[in-house]
Parts: structure tokens; C-alpha cells; sequence
């Protein structure tokens, strides 16, 4: 893992420097007039021979070019002015690839802002990430080597003032990211809810339910996805009390906490309504909804972040066999609600229809937002760009909305509607769990919305967003735990005390 420390600017005598270049006809950076010096000009020379302008996303990198330095590497950031905490990261992370044969580098951001020069950690610290539990054979020569990483800032102890809440954001992004990267047979349900139960040691409060429980609670909709697997479903609830007036005075004083729910599918087979064959070892991720759900209380927990929170999982495997549901069942759900089983592919839904409705019932939360890889359908609308977001709530949508656009973790919203609401009609029960394809992310959407009693609430289909298979700025190809940032900075917005 990659230690991050702040220091002082002044050149560094060996390992690799980073300079963070202006946009401009002639670059300019924090030293780069210094390292010329100590270089004869190497630097500004190879600059000009490649026409680098500090264009965002552009690097170039100058190998051994004196004065000690295994390898400077130029980062475009832009106008200094135009830099925010998001594009301060992505300049961060784009430097990282260029770094993976130095065991230290340096980077200069003394003529950024305290918090800028954080954000340029932030970024390299998500992007360094990677998950190698089950890699055995590859070479030492093979592994990036990148251990040590000094920003040179102009106050490296407000520098680093500013980095350690989003260290605790970046410890929670990894704690997901792990989880939606471990395979299916090591992370069932039983498993998922010890490593969760484990985060007791940053101050969470972890409660795990069994089947047993969860029927006593009568849960028959999460009960009914579980029933094919030989593996245990298990619903977890991590509890965070950070507002002052927490666990002071009877119940009804406190305040009402912020509620977050995932889809835990540690994997969907897609049951009797099995899937194809091809690619259906993506479906180990498809706990991510939950796993954001654990990274996010995390890091809430790892800030003493000033809420309370509760964040709840449905943790169920969905698997064919001879005890496995049935298209046809009828199941009826903790809220009383019967539903017909149309289609044992359409899992999430019915996961989230018990846990949401515990939760309203349970806690009475001043909204509920729940995550979930739910449907093929919001691949097909937003592709891998951004998340879809359904709400009630316009309040809660623009501040997601906003929380979005500040982290980079986008999200579109969609519409609800009656006239979608109605194609849920049963024959035989209170409601089908699926419609027809057209327009199936909302119909998911609509079908979700019948268990939150009215609630503030809303509702993220992340199908296109848990996993990457390309590399970007701030996230490495694989898990990408898309949400903990987003949401992490919805409550730093919106929902902590001053
Ligand atoms: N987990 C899947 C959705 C999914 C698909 C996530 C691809 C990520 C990538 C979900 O449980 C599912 O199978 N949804 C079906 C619903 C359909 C049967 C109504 C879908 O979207 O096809
Ligand atoms: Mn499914
Ligand atoms: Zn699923």
C-alpha cells in the first residue's frame, strides 16, 4: 500500500519528481526552474522537444535526467486557477502509471492550495490501488513498486491536515473495492457479514441477521432469492452515531439518521431463469450496491463523521437448484405485500424490498438511499458514464446531483411514474416483480418504491458503474466502488453538523 507523507518543497535528491504543469506556451511549474538548474536544462529541454503544454490528462515523462532522479515525470493540470479537488485528483492520478518502476517519487505542489495539494494525493492514493490476494506467481520485476509518496507542499502540515479525511474516504474505497474484487467462493453472505462485523473496530455498531431472524421478520421476498443456494443469506446493519446529541435522552429526542441500503448478491446465477453462460462471472459483483454501502459507513466511521447513520445489507446468493424459487411463486414480503415471481434473474429487487422496508420501519430515517447493480437495462441507457438515479425527491436528487459533479461519481436522473407503476399488475398477487424490457431500469425503479412508504428516498442503479475494464484518472480497471465518494460527500454537504 502506498504511504503518503507531506514535506517541505525543496529538490529531491533521488527517486522520481512529479512537476504539476501550468497550461501554457512556455510550462511552468513548482520546480521546475530548480530542477533545470540542477539538470543543465534536461528538463525544460525534453519539454519543448515533445511540446508539452500542461494540457490536462497529457504527461510526459524524462528518463534519468540528472541530479540524481530516476525519472521526471510532467503532469498537464491546466489554469491553476480553473483547478478543483476533482481535476486536482485526476492530475494525481494520472501520474501514478508513469511511477511503477520507482519505489519513491516526489511531487511538487507547493503553488497549490493546502487542499489542492491533498487532492493530488487522493488522487494517486485511488489510483495506486490494486487487488493481488491471488496472484502467487507474478514476479517481484512484474509488481509496481511505488511505495513511498512525498507531496512537496507550501504548508505540508495544513497539507496534510487536509489529507486525513480523505485518507479515511480512501481507506473506505479500498475496504469496497476489496470486497466487490474477492471471487464469489470466498465471499458468500456468511463471509461478507464477518468482514463487515470485523469493522466493528472503527466505532461502527454491526448487527447480523440469520435466516432464522430474517424469518421471524418475514422476510419472504430476500428468503425466496436464497432458498437454491447451499450458502446462509445474512442482513447486516452497521450503525454510526456521530451527532452530539446521539445516545443522550430517550429515543424519540434523538434525531432521525440518514439511512443507506445495498444489493448484496455475493453472486446471481440468475437462479432458474438462469443466465448465459458468457460472462457470467461478472456476477460476483453483483454485491457491489452493498459493498459501497460498508466502505461508505466506513469512512463515516473513520472521520468521526458528525451523523448518524445506519447502513443495512441483503446479503443472499442467488443459485439454481432443486430447492431454488420457481417463476410462478407467489412470495409475500416483511411490508404484507404479496409479489409473483416472474422471473428468478430479477433477485436485487426483491432483496431490497425487505431490507428497505425493515429499515422505514425500524428506523424511521430522514431518507433512504439505496444502491444496487439492478438492471442490464441501465447499462443500455447510460452505458458506463453514469449511474442512474431514481427519486421522490427533488431536494435529494439535486444534492446528489451536485455531490456527483464535485467527486466525478455522475449520476443522470430518471423519471417515475404512474403510468410505468401500472405495468406491475399481477393476475394473482399484489404485483409482479417485472415488466417487459422497455424501459425495465424504471419499471425496477417503480417496483423498489412500492416498499419505501412514502419515505424521502432514492434509488442508485449502478449495473454500468461497480466494475471497470479500462483504467481511468482516479480508478484503476476492476472494482471501482463507485458511491462511497459520491455519497460520502453528500453527507460532508449536506447532513453533518457544523
Ligand atoms: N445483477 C443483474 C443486473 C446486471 C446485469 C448487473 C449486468 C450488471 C451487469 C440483475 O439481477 C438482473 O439479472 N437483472 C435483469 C432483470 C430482468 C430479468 C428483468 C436484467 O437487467 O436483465
Ligand atoms: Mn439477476
Ligand atoms: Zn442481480
Amino acid at each position: 500500500m502506498l504511504d503518503i507523507g507531506f514535506a517541505k518543497s525543496a529538490l529531491p535528491k533521488n527517486g522520481a519528481l512529479v512537476l504539476l504543469v501550468e497550461e501554457g506556451e512556455k510550462p511552468t511549474a513548482d520546480l521546475l526552474a530548480e530542477v533545470d538548474h540542477a539538470t543543465g536544462g534536461a528538463v525544460s529541454r525534453a519539454l519543448e522537444a515533445a511540446e508539452f503544454k500542461g494540457k490536462p490528462g497529457t504527461s510526459c515523462t524524462i528518463l534519468a535526467p540528472g541530479a540524481g532522479l530516476s525519472r521526471v515525470v510532467a503532469i498537464g493540470i491546466g489554469k491553476l486557477e480553473a483547478l478543483t479537488q476533482r481535476t486536482a485528483e485526476e492530475a494525481g492520478g494520472h501520474a501514478v502509471p508513469a511511477l511503477s518502476r520507482d519505489t519513491h517519487a516526489s511531487i511538487a505542489a507547493a503553488a497549490l492550495p493546502d487542499a489542492l495539494a491533498a487532492a493530488i494525493a487522493m488522487g494517486a492514493a485511488l489510483r495506486s490501488y490494486r487487488f493481488d490476494r491471488y496472484r502467487t506467481k507474478e514476479k517481484a520485476e512484474d509488481k509496481p513498486k511505488l511505495a513511498k509518496l512525498h507531496v512537496l507542499a507550501a504548508h505540508p502540515v495544513r497539507a496534510k491536515e487536509a489529507w486525513t479525511p480523505l485518507q479515511t474516504t480512501f481507506d473506505g474505497v479500498c475496504i469496497t473495492r476489496d470486497l466487490v474484487s474477492e471471487p464469489p467462493n470466498v465471499l458468500n453472505p456468511a463471509e461478507m457479514a464477518e468482514r463487515i462485523k470485523a469493522l466493528e473496530s472503527l466505532g461502527l455498531k454491526v448487527e447480523v441477521f440469520g435466516p432464522k431472524e430474517m424469518a421471524k421478520l418475514g422476510f419472504g421476498a430476500l428468503l425466496g432469492v436464497a432458498q437454491g443456494s447451499a450458502n446462509e443469506p445474512r442482513m447486516v446493519v452497521m450503525h454510526w452515531h456521530g451527532a452530539s446529541s446521539s445516545g443522550k435522552g430517550k429515543k424519540a429526542q434523538r434525531p432521525q439518521p440518514i439511512a443507506f441500503v445495498g444489493k448484496g448478491v455475493t453472486f446471481d446465477s440468475g437462479g432458474i431463469s438462469i443466465k448465459p453462460a458468457a460472462g457470467m462471472e461478472d456476477m460476483k459483483w453483483d454485491m457491489a450496491g452493498a459493498g459501497t454501502v460498508v466502505g461508505l459507513m466506513a469512512a463515516l466511521a473513520g472521520r468521526q463523521a458528525k451523523v448518524d447513520a445506519v447502513g443495512l445489507v441483503g446479503l443472499v446468493e442467488n443459485m439454481p437448484s432443486g430447492t431454488a424459487q420457481r417463476p410462478g411463486d407467489v412470495v409475500k414480503t416483511a411490508s404484507g405485500q404479496t409479489v409473483e415471481i416472474i422471473n428468478t434473474d430479477a433477485e436485487g429487487r426483491m432483496v431490497l424490498a425487505d431490507v428497505l422496508h425493515y429499515c422505514l420501519e425500524k428506523y424511521d430515517p430522514k431518507f433512504m438511499v439505496d444502491l444496487a447493480t439492478l438492471t442490464g437495462s441501465i447499462i443500455v441507457a447510460l452505458g458506463h458514464e453514469y449511474a442512474g438515479l431514481f427519486s421522490n425527491d427533488d431536494g435529494l436528487s439535486a444534492q446528489l446531483t451536485a455531490a456527483a459533479e464535485e467527486t466525478g461519481e455522475r449520476v443522470w436522473r430518471m423519471p417515475l411514474a404512474d403510468a410505468y407503476d401500472r405495468q406491475l399488475k399481477s393476475d394473482i398477487a399484489d404485483m409482479k416483480h417485472v415488466t417487459g424490457r422497455p424501459g425495465s431500469a424504471i419499471t425496477a425503479a417503480q417496483f423498489i418504491q412500492r416498499f419505501v412508504g412514502g419515505r424521502t428516498w432514492a434509488h442508485l442503479d449502478i449495473a454500468g458503474m461497480a466494475w471497470s475494464t479500462k483504467d481511468s484518472a482516479c480508478v484503476p480497471k476492476g472494482a471501482t466502488a463507485f458511491g462511497v465518494r459520491l455519497l460520502d460527500r453528500l453527507v460532508a454537504s449536506h447532513y453533518e453538523e457544523a
